[in-house]
């Protein structure tokens, strides 16, 4: 982890905070900086679904067991909301992670609404209260664009990758401006790890595959797998990354991934060994045709020259590293 930034005593807005990455963010600074003060927001899940079958909203209780901080739930497009961060707090950072994180999603109006709308709003908070932020963007801005995925070269192919662009055009858009804070925009690859249990279907294949490896079945892959790749990132890396955007050389947005592009044959493969199986994978048809994408790389040139990031993470170490939190999870929630 970055050694020089000090978050003691600072007011730490996170949005999403019931989700993945906000929840272990809030994590890092409760341990690391048990001074700082955290305002946590999630909407959280509430029996509300999109069209595909999935919860509209991802975040649980769980992902927070242990948090000591402020948690507020609510909904990051609701004014009043917005109105009360505004005026009852001081944020010195914000890290942004609320989004709807599900890319098969098709209703536009509401992922624009929530993904790019509420960035705008949060932004100019941020603006106010002379906070510096930090958001989530994505790889899927990315589309098919040819590997590595760098700057420049955004195709997105689902309103999901849209959206995202579009939150990163407000940042180049405001960055025109002389302002008195940083904005980063984090275009995470695939990240995996700890937290990512309750997205359910759209949690890593990393926690899927295992869980039928222990659940002893062949792990179900896409037809064509081995030639499938993408850049897969762990959640402490992307944590890090978060860290070293709060206060950047150079506002702007960036790829966080490992820079090398694994397949997902690979993580089958990692994982049987690691769990010392040989089941013949099974493998089905791959129904995103046309919307997938078939090979991801990050460019990172840019992140490790303003950030200072560069993952500590390889797939086989994040696995590693993961495992014990794979197999608590397939005893305590997967058995019920
Ligand atoms: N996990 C990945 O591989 C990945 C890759 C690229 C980008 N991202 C982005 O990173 C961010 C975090 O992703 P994640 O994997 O933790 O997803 P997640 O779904 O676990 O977390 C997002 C959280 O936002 C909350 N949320 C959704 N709509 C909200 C609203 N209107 N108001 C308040 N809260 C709301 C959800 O309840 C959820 O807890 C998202 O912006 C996502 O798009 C994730």
């Amino acid at each position: 982890m970055p050694e020089k930034q000090d978050f003691s005593d600072k007011t730490i807005l996170i949005t999403g905070a019931g989700g993945f990455i906000g929840s272990a963010l809030c994590f890092y600074f409760q341990e690391n900086f048990p001074k700082a003060k955290i305002i946590a927001i999630d909407c959280f899940r509430n029996n509300e679904y999109f069209s595909n079958g999935n919860l509209k909203a991802l975040g649980h209780f769980k992902n927070l067991l242990g948090f000591k901080g402020l948690l507020l739930s609510g909904n990051i497009n609701d004014k009043t909301l917005l109105k009360k961060l505004e005026n009852e707090y001081k944020f010195d950072y914000i890290f942004h992670q609320a989004a709807i994180s599900d890319t098969t999603v098709k209703e536009q109006a509401c992922m624009l609404q929530i993904n790019v709308n509420a960035y705008e709003d949060l932004l100019k908070i941020a603006i106010k209260h002379k906070a510096n932020i930090v958001y989530a963007s994505s790889a899927a801005v990315y589309g098919d664009a040819s590997s590595p995925q760098s700057l420049g070269s955004e195709a997105p192919q689902n309103i999901y990758g849209f959206s995202k662009l579009m939150m990163d055009n407000i940042s180049y858009e405001y960055l025109k401006n002389d302002l008195d804070i940083s904005i980063v925009g984090l275009r995470y690859f695939n990240v995996y790890g700890k937290g990512e249990f309750y997205k359910g279907k759209t949690a890593s294949t990393v926690l899927q595959f295992a869980h039928q490896i222990l659940a002893k079945k062949a792990p179900k892959l896409f037809e064509n797998s081995d030639k499938i790749f993408r850049d897969f990132v762990y959640i402490k890396d992307v944590v890090k990354a978060n860290i070293l955007g709060a206060n950047p050389k150079k506002s702007g947005v960036y790829n966080i991934g490992t820079a090398v592009a694994r397949s997902f044959q690979d993580i089958a493969d990692i994982l049987q060994a690691k769990l010392g199986t040989t089941y013949n994978c099974e493998y089905i048809p791959n129904p995103y045709l046309g919307q997938y994408q078939f090979f991801t790389q990050a460019d990172i040139v840019q992140s490790e020259q303003n950030l200072g990031f560069s993952p500590s993470f390889s797939l086989e170490d994040g696995i590693s590293d993961y495992l014990e939190e794979i197999k608590r999870l397939f005893d305590k929630e997967m058995k019920k």
